[in-house]
């Protein structure tokens, strides 16, 4: 067993050892970095926190992501350490992850944000499958789960070791058959006229990414009988969303869906692990089988929450944004689809690998929706044990406040200090701007699970007002609340909010401390990822 590990991890090592180095493909390590301005005693729980949970998997680290899903090995890495040769991989069919996507509407028409990846998976056996996947189990092996189990171990690690397509051309087909019945979930319409095939102008980046904005041409089809079949609507006369198929050409796995979104309305930016599912990022070993094995389960009864939210206001979209990596993107967007009401999304591109920019693309991803919905309004849903959501989502509704704030400083003449308006470079200042964030809603994940000991930080709510977010407890907390009315708390949802660090044991939590420093918190920059547990486990 030993030796066996050992052998996958040396397939693995030039990965894992690689150190910052010109080659694009080759992620480097990730390297534990140390804060200076960490109480020490703080430090010394969570590092408790760490050993407490077992030598195996003692370089497993919170950081709101999902560790076991860091630092995965791309392109030619896993060609070459899976000794997978040329011939044999161009004889494989290119496959195109191409997520569903959202458009605005611009004075030159719907402009839509395509994006995904080009690769081809390698035909791995099954044995060697069975080895790559046990490097994911911890305290347990591929052989040992009941058959559905391993299917899905075998399917998530064939999605991981892909081959990444670089400098490749990717062609859109948008075509306006999306079958949404008037009943179904989700307010999205079916589009009618919209059909065209565009070519994107630049190829894949070196990771075999491509993300772009395409501004949609107003086509119809003329029938047979010489009628037209009618036309998009104009995104400023109608309140509903519209969806148009897309299809990567010259591939079946790049079939998606696009959301033209209308710039006024409300918008649920929603993340997914520990708050859609069940993932139990905070326990390494069970977060890997609810990964790996288990199927994909929804976290209590939140399927009903956004269901009611999604058949009570029509005009919702919803945009699921997670910073779990392209390569499971597929598993994500399988489960949420059955379970969830559709809608646009988002995970990590390839070129977010590093510590630190696993750290920023949730704040990155964030900004890119507000700054294409301007108008709209947001709510926005996550989890304490995610500490760049605890950071990003209060950060957006004061960063979208602080424009408000600059906007009036403005009119009134007074100076905005320079870095108000750094905040908002892109807005315009001539007219008011309120906040454009309705309500965040935070699942307490330590309070219905005591496993989740991560302390996480609440300095970034400071001076919101309670009406605009809400820890809670269970799904049902959300019920019969006035969301568009901005009346987002609960008064039977007891708020417990220190405005700093929190979950810490009693006498550790240091309030006013936090606030003075920068928000990502001790455990965010605690972060040691895959590399180096398996040198651990050498
Ligand atoms: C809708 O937007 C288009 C493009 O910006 C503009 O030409 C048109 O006048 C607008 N229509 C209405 C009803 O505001
Ligand atoms: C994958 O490889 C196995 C054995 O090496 C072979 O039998 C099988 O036909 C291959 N599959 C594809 C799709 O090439
Ligand atoms: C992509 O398309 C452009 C324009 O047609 C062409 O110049 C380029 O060679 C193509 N790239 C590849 C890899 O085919
Ligand atoms: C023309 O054809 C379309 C689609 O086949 C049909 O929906 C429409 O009713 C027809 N119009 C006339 C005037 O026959
Ligand atoms: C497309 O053109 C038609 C016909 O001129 C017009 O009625 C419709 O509003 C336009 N739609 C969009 C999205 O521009
Ligand atoms: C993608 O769409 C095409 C065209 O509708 C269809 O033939 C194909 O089966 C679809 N692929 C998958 C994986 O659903
Ligand atoms: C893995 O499962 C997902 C979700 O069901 C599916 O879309 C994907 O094609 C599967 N991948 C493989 C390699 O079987
Ligand atoms: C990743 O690529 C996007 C453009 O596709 C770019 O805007 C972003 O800054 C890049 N991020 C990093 C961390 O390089
Ligand atoms: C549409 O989205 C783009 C990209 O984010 C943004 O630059 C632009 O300002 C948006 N247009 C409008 C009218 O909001
Ligand atoms: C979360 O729940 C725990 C356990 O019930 C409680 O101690 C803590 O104060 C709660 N946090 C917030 C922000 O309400
Ligand atoms: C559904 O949502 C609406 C709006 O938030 C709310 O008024 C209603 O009470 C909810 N129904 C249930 C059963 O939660
Ligand atoms: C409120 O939070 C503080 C700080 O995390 C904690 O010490 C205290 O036990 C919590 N109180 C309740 C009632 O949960």
């Amino acid at each position: 067993m030993a030796l066996r590990i050992c052998t996958i991890l040396f397939w693995l090592l030039p990965v894992a050892l690689a150190l910052p180095s010109p080659h694009p493909l080759v992620t480097p390590p990730p390297t534990p970095v140390q804060r200076r301005d960490l109480l020490s005693d703080a430090e010394s729980y969570v590092n408790g926190v760490i050993s407490g949970l077992g030598s195996d998997v003692s370089g497993y680290i919170a950081s709101g992501v999902p560790q076991f899903f860091q630092d995965l090995p791309t392109g030619t890495a896993v060609q070459s350490s899976l000794g997978i040769n040329e011939k044999d991989l161009a004889a494989t069919p290119t496959q195109v992850l191409n997520l569903p996507a959202y458009g605005n509407w611009t004075n030159a028409g719907w402009n839509v944000r395509v994006h995904g990846n080009v690769y081809k998976m390698p035909n791995i056996s099954e044995s060697k499958l069975d080895e790559l996947a046990d490097i994911f189990l911890i305290g347990t092996s591929i052989k040992d789960l009941p058959p559905a189990e391993q299917t899905q171990a075998r399917n998530l690690t064939a999605e991981i070791f892909v081959v990444q397509q670089s400098h490749v051309n990717v062609s859109i087909q948008f075509v306006n058959n999306v079958g949404i019945e008037p009943q179904d979930d989700g307010g999205a319409t079916n589009a009618v006229g919209g059909a065209q095939v565009i070519r994107l102008l630049e190829e894949t980046t070196d990771q075999g990414d491509y993300g772009t904005w395409l501004v949609l041409a107003n086509t119809t089809t003329i029938n047979a009988n010489g009628s037209s079949s009618g036309y998009m609507m104009p995104g400023n006369e109608t309140s509903r969303v519209q969806s148009l198929n897309m299809y990567a050409t010259g591939t079946d796995s790049g079939n998606s869906t696009v959301y033209l979104v209308p710039p006024k309305g409300v918008t649920v930016i929603s993340d997914i692990d520990d708050i859609l599912r069940v993932t139990k990022i905070w326990d390494p070993k069970e977060g890997l089988l609810n990964s790996f094995a288990h199927p994909f389960t929804p976290w209590l009864n939140m399927p009903d929450i956004y269901a009611n939210w999604s058949s009570s206001f029509r005009d919702f979209h919803f945009h699921y944004l997670t910073t779990t990596p392209e390569q499971v993107t597929r598993n994500y967007m399988d489960f949420i689809f059955k379970t969830y009401p559709l809608g646009s999304f988002d995970t990590r591109p390839l070129n977010f690998s590093d510590v630190s920019a696993t750290l920023s693309i949730r704040k990155f991803l964030l900004d890119l929706v507000f700054e294409t919905f301007p108008e709209r309004k947001f709510i926005l849903v996550g989890d304490t044990s995610n500490s760049d959501v605890m950071k990003a989502y209060p950060q957006v509704r004061n960063l979208h406040l602080l424009s408000y704030v600059t906007v009036h400083t403005q009119t009134e003449g007074l100076f905005p200090t320079p870095e108000l308006l750094t905040r908002s470079p892109n807005k315009k200042l001539t007219k008011d701007y309120p906040g454009q964030v309705l309500c965040i809603f935070l699942r307490n994940s330590s309070s219905t699970d005591s496993s989740d000991r991560f302390p996480y930080n609440t300095a970034g709510f400071k001076g919101l007002p309670q009406d605009q977010y809400m820890f809670f407890n269970v799904p049902d907390d959300l019920r019969n609340l006035d969301i568009v009315g901005g009346k987002c708390h609960n008064a039977s949802v007891k708020q417990n909010v220190t405005f700093s660090e929190q979950g810490l044991p009693f006498g550790l939590s240091k309030s006013g401390v936090a606030e003075t420093r920068p928000m990502p918190g001790l455990w965010a920059t605690l972060v040691v990822g895959f590399g180096l547990v398996m040198l651990a486990m050498m």
